[in-house]
């Protein structure tokens, strides 16, 4: 049920970064960019744009956009070694 909220959240999240405007969209558009906001965009941005040097942009990023899977175990449990 976790998985499936945070992957609900998340494509809400890659619709957000992507289409720029909230205007007429879902509830879990709504609900997704609600989270980005409270959770991750001190870090990421509210553009998505991250900071150099510190925080990744996930907007285009072609690991967000990439297998939902990853990007879901990313944010539950993290990664080791080196990152992108
Ligand atoms: C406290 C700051 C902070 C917050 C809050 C934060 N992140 Fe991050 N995030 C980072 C940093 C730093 C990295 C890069 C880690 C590295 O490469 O070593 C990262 C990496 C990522 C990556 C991997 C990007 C890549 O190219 O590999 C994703 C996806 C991500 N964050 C999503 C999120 C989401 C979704 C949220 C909110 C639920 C979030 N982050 C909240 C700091 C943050």
């Amino acid at each position: 049920m976790e998985r499936f909220i945070v992957f609900i959240s998340l494509v809400a999240l890659i619709g957000w970064i992507s289409l720029g405007q909230a205007q007429g969209a879902d509830k879990a558009f709504q609900e997704g960019k609600k989270l980005f906001e409270n959770t991750c965009a001190d870090c990421h941005r509210l553009n998505g744009q991250g900071l150099p040097a510190k925080f990744p942009a996930l907007d285009k990023n072609p690991f967000v956009i990439g297998d939902p899977n990853q990007v879901i175990d990313t944010v539950l449990n993290g990664r080791k070694g080196k990152l992108g």
